[in-house]
């Protein structure tokens, strides 16, 4: 590691607040972020977190233990918070003394930063713009991840870039806050860390290495596509709110607008309220992804991915994806300081 010093000094907020080697977090993939691709993470000195999504508490409970047999190392427990039994899941972390806490999909719901922290780990919250990642930091976050625009999944509006400009500068010399979205190589990662934060978080980079257990065909179609294939979804009805997400464009990108006329179809005749309706869009994603990571549904499930998916060629091992970013980063560092 010591080939990788300045990058590593620049990391060492995050690297000290994580426990790893690396301040190199693998977002929370939901179907990608199993005990496989987690366990790899961690054990090559990133932060592997495993993505709850829809699980039951049971499923939650056999994934970490699983996890756990397979690595000595931290990793974190990724949590959406409209999820209807947050609580249990919160408690099912809390008997495994999972460390990190990752709560994702919005505003995490009264009480439960409390209930994260009172069994001593540490929560991680998604800070869409520079008050409400204030707000969060006052209301008990330990750290933030800023996630731009260009990152697969569900996204926000604003660009990873401008994101980091507006919010690094204010937040991140008193409070750890990593950079997520867009970032395919170490040079970038090193122009976050240079801004001031305190680690990255990378997904799309992650999805396809040798440990993932995604299907081959979802592999095969991230190994074609350019960042351009990877498009956010359209919102067809104002009424009814819908985060976009960021896939590889097919059939099932197209089914998606058909799904919230459906749904606003619903909305509108009382047979859901406005809370159904935006759980209903989020199960059709869910399925969807499912059908695209497990069964190899290409075409007609979701392969969510980010722009930096172009630059994602063919499978490697975690360790050497890590590897290559630690390189590139100390390289870019290097030239600057020689400058
Ligand atoms: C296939 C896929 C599934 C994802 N699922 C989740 C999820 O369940 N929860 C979450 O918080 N983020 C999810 N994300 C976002 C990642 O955790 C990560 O923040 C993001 O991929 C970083 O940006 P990048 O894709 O540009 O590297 C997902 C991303 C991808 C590509």
């Amino acid at each position: 590691m010591t080939a990788h010093d300045k990058t590593l000094a620049l990391m060492a907020r995050g690297r000290e607040f994580l426990g790893t080697e690396t301040a190199i977090l693998c977002g929370a993939m939901s179907w990608v972020s199993e005990r496989n691709l987690v366990a790899a993470i961690s054990n090559a000195g990133g932060f592997g977190v495993i993505a709850c999504g829809a699980m039951t508490p049971e499923l939650l409970d056999a994934e970490i233990a699983a996890t756990k047999t397979l690595t000595q190392k931290p990793f974190g427990v990724n949590l959406i918070t409209m999820h209807p039994q947050l609580f249990e899941l919160i408690a099912i972390c809390a008997q495994h003394g999972v460390g990190h806490v990752v709560a994702a999909g919005g505003i995490p719901p009264k009480g439960s930063v409390e209930a994260i922290k009172e069994a001593g780990a540490k929560v991680i919250c998604f800070a869409p713009t520079l008050a409400l990642g204030k707000k969060l930091l006052r209301s008990g976050a330990d750290a933030l991840v800023i996630e731009g625009n260009e990152a697969g999944g569900h996204i926000g509006p604003v660009s990873t870039s401008v994101l980091a400009q507006e919010i690094l500068p204010t937040l991140a010399e008193d409070n750890i806050v990593f950079v997520a979205g867009g970032i395919g190589r170490g040079e970038a990662m090193a122009g976050y860390l240079e801004m001031g934060a305190a680690g990255v978080q990378l997904g799309t980079r992650f999805a396809c290495a040798s440990e993932s257990i995604a299907h081959p065909d979802f592999k095969k179609m991230f190994f074609r596509a350019s960042a351009r294939d990877a498009i956010a979804s359209v919102q067809v009805d104002p009424r009814l709110p819908v985060i976009p997400v960021r896939a590889l464009r097919n059939k099932g990108t197209e089914e998606f607008t058909a799904k919230q006329i459906e749904v606003a179809k619903k909305l509108d005749a009382g047979e859901l309220d406005m809370g159904e309706a935006q759980l209903a869009i989020e199960h059709f994603w869910a399925g969807a992804l499912r059908r695209a990571v497990i069964d190899g549904d290409v075409e007609g499930g979701s392969v969510m991915a980010g722009q930096s998916v172009g630059m994602v060629k063919a499978e490697e091992p975690v360790a050497e994806i890590i590897a290559a970013l630690l390189v590139e980063s100390e390289a870019a560092l290097t030239k600057r300081s020689a400058a």
